[in-house]
C-alpha cells in the first residue's frame, strides 16, 4: 500500500522532563548524539515517506531549524574542511517542500493534534509516529506499511499488566500472531478494567475517515482528545489491526525509558561500546 505522509506529533509540553524541557522541546532530547525526532523521521523516511508533517505548538522552533540549512556552522565546517561533521550537519536536508508545520494551539491530546494537520492529508492513509516511543532498527514503520491493505492499524506490545493506565490497551481476538484483529480499544484503562495487557506502541497507519470522527470526538481520559476513542468508534466500519512490534522499544517520554536508551544505543556504537562497556562494569 502506498504510504507517502506522516505525522509526527510534537506539540506536547514534556512536563516529565522538566527542567530541561523548559524552554527545549522534548522530541529534540538526544539520545546518544541524535535528537528523537530524527529517529522519528528517518524511520519514516525508511519506510518510503515523502511528507513530513509536525504537528508542533509554541516553543517548538528549534525543531524546525533542526531539518533546516545552519549556514553560519555548515560555512564554518566547509571552511575547516571538516568534510564528515559537515555531512552529519546536512544530512536531514530534503527536497524543498518535504516538510510541513501546523501549529497546535493548545495541548488537547494526540487526537486532537491528528485533527490539526487534516488539511495536508487527503484521499490516503497515513503514517503516525511518536517520537517518544524509540523502537530499535527504525524498521517498525516499514514493515507496518508492507502488510497495511486498508483500515486502522496500531503497533502493540505487552506491558506489565500494572502499567495498563499508561497506554491505550486493546482486546484481541487470538494473541498469537503478529498481525491481530481488534474487536476493543480503551484509552488509559484502570488496572481492573483493563481488557488485555496489549497496548498501543507510538505508530499508526490510519484511513483518512478517522478526521470524520476526530471532528465531533469528545474529550475522554486525561480530559484530552484520544487517537485510541476516534479508531474504537469507528471500528465497526473501519476495522483495526494490530502489529505486534519485533524490536525492542524505549519508552523515551519517561527518565528511566530515556537512560536504557541512551545506553542500549551507544552500547549499539562502533566508536562508544567498548569504553563505555568497560565502564558500566566497574559501576554496577
Ligand atoms: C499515547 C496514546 C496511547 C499510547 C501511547 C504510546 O499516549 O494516547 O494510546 O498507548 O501514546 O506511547 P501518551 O503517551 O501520549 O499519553
Amino acid at each position: 500500500m502506498n504510504v507517502k505522509k506522516a505525522i509526527f506529533p510534537v506539540g506536547g509540553l514534556g512536563t516529565r522532563f522538566l527542567p530541561a524541557t523548559k524552554s527545549m522541546p522534548k522530541e529534540m532530547l538526544p539520545i546518544v548524539d541524535k535528537p528523537l525526532i530524527q529517529y522519528a523521521v528517518e524511520e519514516a523516511a525508511n519506510a518510503g515517506i515523502e511528507q513530513f508533517i509536525f504537528v508542533t505548538s509554541r516553543g517548538k522552533s528549534a525543531i524546525e531549524n533542526h531539518f533546516d540549512h545552519s549556514f553560519e556552522l555548515e560555512n564554518n565546517l566547509l571552511a575547516k574542511g571538516k568534510r564528515q561533521t559537515l555531512a552529519s550537519a546536512q544530512e536531514m536536508l530534503k527536497i524543498p517542500g518535504s516538510y510541513a508545520y501546523v501549529r497546535q494551539q493548545e495541548p488537547a491530546g494526540l487526537g486532537h493534534a491528528i485533527w490539526c494537520a487534516r488539511h495536508l492529508i487527503q484521499n490516503e492513509s497515513f503514517a503516525v509516529i511518536l517520537a517518544d516511543d524509540l523502537i530499535f532498527g527504525q524498521s517498525t514503520t516499514k514493515e507496518m506499511i508492507k502488510s497495511y491493505t486498508s483500515g486502522n492499524m496500531v503497533a502493540i506490545m505487552e506491558v506489565d499488566k500494572q502499567k495498563v493506565s499508561s497506554y491505550g490497551i486493546v482486546k484481541v481476538d487470538k494473541s498469537d500472531k503478529d498481525l491481530m484483529q481488534i474487536n476493543q480499544m480503551v484509552e488509559k484503562p484502570s488496572v481492573e478494567n483493563a481488557p488485555s495487557n496489549l497496548a498501543i506502541i507510538g505508530r499508526y497507519i490510519l484511513d483518512h475517515k478517522v478526521f470524520d470522527v476526530l471532528e465531533k470526538q469528545e474529550r475522554g481520559a486525561s480530559q484530552e482528545i484520544q487517537l485510541t476513542d476516534a479508531i474504537s468508534s469507528q471500528l465497526d466500519r473501519v476495522p483495526c489491526l494490530g502489529y505486534r512490534i519485533k524490536n525492542e522499544r524505549f519508552d523515551c517520554g519517561s527518565k528511566l525509558g530515556f537512560l536504557q536508551a541512551n545506553i542500549s544505543f551507544a552500547l549499539n556504537r562502533k566508536d562508544l561500546n567498548s569504553d563505555l562497556s568497560n565502564w558500566l562494569k566497574t559501576i554496577v
